[in-house]
């Protein structure tokens, strides 16, 4: 029997736990306030950002939403960041990526101001993560962390195989798997595009973190009897739907299931929970910056 890891449950129960925290914000004449601004005509990016504010809507975070052109100049995105840093109403930035080639990523991720920078991506947050410091965990390997808590996986001294190297998933999602810390404790492999036999890793692996991007790339040939399997990848591809295509992750679903001793589905396993985790940066965000301690999930 393979379990299924309901993320939408999970996410849930941290939403429920924040909205505590955000009351104590409440009583002390706080709101959390995050921002999410969008330069890009991407409609999975335009999906992201309209349910992020959703979310925050729910709960009880003030959402600003900012939308700049595609083809608008850079300078555009760069102003706006900073406008952003000097509201004192907004505790928490995030600017969906990717955007356009012609702006500079990396200038827009260090011009956050590190206080709101929600998504862990400032090199200075990184540099505390990687210390084991974090001011801010990047939403979605925290999420994933607890999603494995949720689901009693033991990271100590387990192998973990991370799936993908990028800077937003695989590369913070590794550096907390071999952490001393709880959820961490793993002997981790990194697998990327080069890697040259991945299933001799994957098939090695107590815990596989799929998150190449690659639809359906790993199946239940290449797992072992028991592995848990967190599939981060949220792929479209084109199928005989309404909208004229569906949502598959890295891993071929059916064919892990029976194999793996706990999967999570796409929809409904990670997706939420870096939603989720996101609330809990700005939650955290503000109780930071007006000093209003608030007990986090
Ligand atoms: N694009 C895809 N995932 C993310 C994320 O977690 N944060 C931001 N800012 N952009 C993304």
């Amino acid at each position: 029997m393979t379990e299924i890891i309901d993320g939408d449950a999970v996410a849930a129960e941290i939403r429920d736990e924040l909205r505590e925290g955000i009351e104590a914000l409440a009583d002390a004449g706080e709101r959390p306030g995050l921002a999410t601004v969008l330069m890009s005509d991407d409609p999975a990016s335009e999906t992201y950002v309209s349910m992020k504010q959703r979310d925050c809507e729910e709960v009880g975070i003030e959402g600003v939403h900012v939308e700049l052109d595609a083809d608008a100049p850079a300078e555009e995105l760069y102003d706006t960041v900073e406008e952003l840093n000097d509201d004192p109403d907004v505790h928490g930035i995030l600017v969906q990526m990717p955007v356009p080639d012609h702006v500079d990523d990396r200038r827009v991720l260090r011009s956050i101001d590190p206080e709101k920078d929600v998504d862990g991506f400032h090199p200075e947050n990184v540099g505390r993560m990687v210390a084991g410091d974090a001011r801010f965990k990047p939403c979605t390997p925290h999420g994933v962390q607890k999603l494995l808590e949720a689901a009693d996986v033991e990271t100590e001294g387990a192998e973990a195989v991370v799936v993908g190297r990028s800077d937003i998933v695989g590369k913070p999602m590794a550096n907390l798997l071999v952490q001393k810390a709880p959820l961490g404790n793993a002997t981790t492999t990194v697998c990327h595009s080069r890697t040259e036999d991945l299933a001799a890793h994957t098939r090695r692996a107590d815990v596989v973190i799929a998150a190449a991007g690659v639809p359906e790339m790993i199946d239940g040939s290449m797992l072992t009897e028991g592995a848990t399997v967190i599939d981060v990848g949220v792929n479209r591809v084109e199928a005989d739907t309404e909208k004229g295509y569906e949502l598959v992750g890295d891993v071929d679903f059916e064919s892990a299931t029976g194999t793996a001793g706990a999967i999570t589905p796409v929809p409904g396993g990670v997706g939420p929970m870096t939603r989720a985790m996101l609330l809990y940066n700005t939650v955290k965000a503000a109780s930071r910056q007006s000093g209003v301690a608030v007990d986090l999930p």
